[in-house]
């Protein structure tokens, strides 16, 4: 016999034998049935149930020792399947409802129905349930049985419609409980029609094969006779001649194509094809009421099985009847595999007289007799053998067959004799090659409904889950069924008084209950209880799914009306006990709320979660969880929204996505105009006007800083008004107009040093000292980036840190002291890095190319230039690009190729006309001049072109005031007038170049 897992072919966990915590199994025989002859097997003798193609079975009672129950044979004769009428004043009582102990049915005194033949030319149903050509009785399910008997005796007794729905795991024994109720229970006139479902079949399948049946339609018939009797039937079951339009609703149900049936020329049916919903509604009530009709001759039981399968509108049609019919004797009979439920959760809603039954595997003694009866042509059977394959199975009663099939295949089994033998070392050796997916099943199938329930509650929260959750939902759940008014309030949990509610750590009955349940799922392997010291959660004793797929079946199968609930419910608790909570743990609860039904909720989860993911700088997650909020958030949250609006475009805009950061920018925008929020719309314009001034579009940029700084002054909101202010100041900064810029960075700084936020303070100074660094205070310049530095260390503001640190980097490189600028780059490269700002990496690179080509590290600066394009292109930042070119084309002159210098240098100055950044126009005509002196040594025609762009960069840098640009030029050019023969002039610009120089170096060395 096998044991769990070995290792063979086919990987499989453990299935093991569950200690049977069920209450005893009152009822049943405590005997199990003796072994059965072997019965040889004629056709004539075959065994119902019937196959879907076999129109109404009617079984002959078979008492349930006898091991084959024989069907009435058929009458070949009659055509129709039509029952014989009986009145609708007598309902026609057929099956009384048999005693759970005596499985003989009573019989029914109404007189035979007629039968419909088998389909012509096959064969009569073999016995689906037989094993070697013999069926063993049923085992256990007597009380189920019992009660689907009563279920079906009161339909036909009282003309009230029943839906029966049995669910169960593969193998748990539906088709075999539904096949013993229609042999035992049923008898004519009561006609049983079958619609089972099957894989991947079409829309209302199920319908058309039931359909198949009641009007007894074969293959191969002439359409003609086929329409001929359903319109006869049709005409005789609504008792009227004018069913044209009743034929045309239901032939949709019909997957033969009949000539006449879809089309008929009716004015009501042509306007009808307008509006196909009411088409469908109209068809479905048809349906019901030629049920109804049909009924009223005889009681109708419909099986329809399998319906795990069938298709959504079959299940929303059947739903709708088991709603919808009424005073007639029909029994709807249904069967599923569980996940019929969590796809059609409604299945079953709003149907007053239902009835659901649950198969589960067996009990081990049942299964134990079962399999003795399987093998009761055995001389003896080890006990050992029966324990293994009863804790292999699990207890289903497939596997178990499958078991027995496999010994009798493979030799186990020797069956030479009048008594078969077994071989028990073989027995032994048996696999049962089931699949993972099998032995999960029926591991989850074993379980008591209540240890189940414990599982569905604790796999909501994943791997882990913690005991006191369970209880509380627990007792939440009784509270809410409990229902409110006093006698709901008397029996919800906990509404005793409060002063005795019990708090102990194990005096209440639910949590006894439950501390008792999770015990017998530990002892049985399904999970594990962790020390009290490794719970995440301090106090709470934290509980571990041992096996992960047995934790994903029981989560998939969870009822989802069911499962909202308690997602709903585990977030609430797990509120209530994570009070300082991780981003992980924000996005899990994030999710319990949203699963739960709670969208609001979720989203302040997410919105937190991304808060803190933005402010650790993990980028991508923030816009994750970001747009996740944003997508819950209903639009009355305002508020929320503009703020989740405003963070995620500024994520967006720190790594480059640049056209999404302008497009939350411009939602934001829109919404604060909506609500007449005006900061919120100063914020949206500032981010809109840094995106443009960005992109080098400066009347576009400055229409929208000005925008907010209206708003913002609207809404005397003086931070805002500061960074305005600042932000105008930057773009006449890049303009050149350093007079101007300087103003509205004093300006702010004003502001912001009243306001004392430090962060901002460090902002302006910093733009205060870039001017200064342009326009040639360098000692000025110098200052204000120390003071900004320190500031910005002090805070952690790790932006700032780089932005302060390229500044300083930038002057120590101008005066000569590389490695201390080298230093500093590398510090804010690094820095750059950890926090993904892709804008700052790119200026880094820029900068540290510049350096290094000035130690005549030529081939580094390069790469690091290029880099620096890939990123600033990757932006659209064009200002960028085009000083990263222009300083590529300086290296490339210092590395003695001058073409890449032209070419390069002419890239800057068309990059920089075009975005109207003076200071670049500027010093890319002293690069292009310095490139083509570089290649045109010895052409007249070349120096003049050179020596015009040069004339051109003295006039526009000293234009601007930029004297360290200016100083740059002054320097090459006199290169150049050394070159054509100008030494005057040359001595001239040298003697300027050095007086700024000069002041330069004292600036930089400052400490
Ligand atoms: N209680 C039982 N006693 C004896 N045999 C049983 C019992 N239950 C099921 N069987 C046998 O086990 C086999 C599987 O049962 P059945 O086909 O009814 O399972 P099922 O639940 O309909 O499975 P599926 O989901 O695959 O349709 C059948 O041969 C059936 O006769
Ligand atoms: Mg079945």
């Amino acid at each position: 016999m096998p044991r769990p897992p070995t290792g063979g072919p086919v990987p499989r966990p453990e299935v093991r034998r569950r200690p049977s915590t069920a209450p005893g199994l009152a009822g049943r025989p405590a005997t199990i049935p003796p072994p059965l002859p072997p019965i040889p097997r004629t056709s004539d003798s075959a065994p119902v149930p019937a196959p879907a193609s076999s129109p109404a079975p009617v079984a002959a009672p078979a008492p349930a020792s006898s091991p084959v129950p024989v069907a009435a044979p058929a009458p070949a004769s009659s055509p129709v399947p039509v029952a014989a009428p009986a009145p609708a004043s007598s309902p026609v009582p057929v099956a009384a409802p048999a005693p759970a102990s005596s499985p003989v049915p009573v019989a029914a005194s109404a007189p035979p129905a007629a039968v419909p033949p088998r389909r012509i030319g096959t064969a009569p149903p073999a016995d689906l349930f037989a094993l070697r050509g013999v069926r063993i009785p049923l085992v256990g399910r007597e009380r189920e049985l019992a009660d689907m008997a009563d279920v079906l005796a009161r339909a036909v007794d009282f003309h009230t419609p029943q839906l029966i729905t049995v669910i169960g795991n593969q193998g748990t024994g539906k088709s075999r409980l539904i096949a013993e109720l229609i042999e035992n229970h049923t008898r004519p006139p009561v006609r049983v029609l079958r619609g089972p479902a099957v894989q991947g079949g079409g829309r209302y399948g199920p319908i058309q094969r039931l359909m198949r049946e009641r009007f007894a339609i074969v293959d191969g018939e002439p359409p003609e006779a086929t329409a001929a009797r359903f319109t006869a039937e049709c005409e005789r079951v609504f008792g009227d001649k004018r069913v044209s339009e009743v034929r045309h609703f239901l032939g949709q149900f019909l997957d033969v194509p009949l000539p006449d049936m879809h089309s008929p020329d009716s004015p009501f049916l042509r306007v009808l094809g307008e509006d196909p919903v009411r088409h469908d509604e109209i068809t479905r009530t048809v349906l019901r009421r030629f049920l109804e009709e049909d009924a009223q001759e005889s009681p109708l039981v419909l099986v329809f099985e399998d319906l795990q399968w069938a298709d959504d509108d079959t299940l929303q049609v059947l739903r709708d009847l088991g709603t919808s019919l009424g005073g007639c004797a029909i029994v709807l009979i249904a069967s599923a595999r569980p996940e019929l439920l969590v796809r059609f959760s409604e299945w079953g809603s709003g149907t007053t007289d239902h009835l659901r039954i649950d198969l589960r595997n067996l009990e081990p003694d049942d299964a134990a007799a079962m399999l003795h009866n399987l093998l009761a042509r055995c001389d003896r059977v080890p006990p050992e053998i029966v324990e293994d394959a009863v804790e292999m199975t699990g207890g289903n009663p497939h596997f178990l067959e499958q078991l027995v099939r496999l010994f009798l295949d493979n030799g186990t089994i020797d069956t030479s004799g009048e008594k078969w033998r077994i071989d028990p070392d073989r027995a032994a050796e048996t696999e049962l090659p089931i699949s993972i997916e099998e032995a999960i099943e029926a591991r989850i199938a074993a379980l008591e409904p209540e240890e189940r329930d414990v599982l569905e509650k604790g796999a909501v929260f994943g791997n882990v889950f913690w005991t006191s959750a369970v209880v509380a939902l627990t007792r939440l759940e009784r509270a809410a069924a409990a229902g409110p008014g006093p006698d709901g309030a008397r029996k919800a949990p906990g509404a005793a008084d409060a002063a005795t509610l019990d708090w102990t750590e194990s005096g209440e009955p639910i949590k006894r209950r439950i501390l008792a349940l999770i015990d017998d799922l530990v002892e049985a392997d399904y999970l594990l209880k962790l020390d009290p010291e490794d719970s995440t959660i301090a106090g709470e004793t934290e509980v571990v799914f041992k096996h992960n797929l047995e934790r994903e079946l029981i989560a998939k199968s969870t009822e989802s009306r069911r499962l909202a609930t308690y997602h709903r419910l585990a977030a609430q608790w797990l509120e209530t006990k994570l009070p300082a909570r991780s981003e992980e743990q924000l996005e899990f609860l994030a999710q319990l709320y949203e699963r739960g039904g709670e969208p609001h909720r979720a989203a302040h989860c997410y919105l937190a979660g991304a808060d803190k993911a933005m402010a650790r700088y993990a980028n991508e997650q923030a816009v994750g969880l970001y747009s996740k909020a944003l997508s819950m958030l209903g639009e009355d949250d305002a508020l929320a929204r503009l703020s989740a609006l405003h963070n995620l475009g500024s994520v967006l805009d720190l790594i480059g996505r640049t056209d999404e950061a302008h497009r939350q920018f411009s939602e934001m925008l829109r919404l604060a105009w909506l609500f007449d929020q005006k900061g919120k719309g100063g914020a949206a314009h500032s981010r809109l006007g840094r995106i443009y001034r960005r992109r080098g579009e400066y009347d576009r940029a400055m229409e929208h800083l000005r925008a907010a700084h209206e708003l913002f002054t609207r809404a005397s909101d003086r931070r805002g008004i500061a960074g305005t202010l600042d932000d105008i100041g930057k773009v006449h900064w890049l303009r050149g107009a350093y007079g101007q810029a300087l103003e509205f960075h004093r300006q702010a700084l004003a502001i912001r040093r009243a306001l004392g936020d430090r962060r901002s303070i460090a902002l302006s100074l910093a733009n205060i000292g870039r001017v200064h660094n342009d326009s040639g205070a360098f000692k000025a310049a110098c200052r204000q980036f120390r003071e900004a530095l320190d500031l910005r260390r002090d805070i952690g503001d790790l932006s700032g840190v780089v932005q302060s640190l390229c500044d300083l980097g930038g002057v120590h490189t101008a005066d000569g002291a590389y490695e201390m600028a080298l230093e500093m780059f590398s510090e804010a490269h690094k820095i750059a890095e950890d926090i993904g700002d892709k804008l700052a990496q790119s200026e880094v690179l820029s900068r540290l190319g510049e350096c290094k080509a000035a130690m005549g590290r030529g081939s580094e600066a390069v790469e690091h230039l290029l880099e620096a394009i890939s990123l600033a292109n990757l932006l659209g930042h064009k200002a960028a690009v085009s000083e990263c070119c222009r300083r590529l084309a300086e290296v490339y002159i210092g590395m003695g190729d001058a073409g890449q210098a032209y070419d390069y240098a002419r890239r800057a100055l068309a990059i920089s006309e075009e975005v109207g950044i003076r200071v670049h126009v500027g010093t890319a005509h002293r690069v292009l001049a310095e490139a083509i002196a570089a290649s045109g040594k010895g052409d007249a025609d070349q120096m003049k072109r050179a020596e015009e762009h040069f004339v051109r960069a003295v006039e526009i840098l000293a234009g601007m005031k930029n004297e360290l640009e200016l100083a740059r030029c002054y320097r090459s050019f006199a290169a150049l007038c050394d070159v054509i023969g100008k030494p005057a002039d040359a001595a001239k610009l040298r003697q300027r170049a050095e007086e700024i120089f000069g002041r330069l170096r004292g600036a930089a060395s400052i400490d």
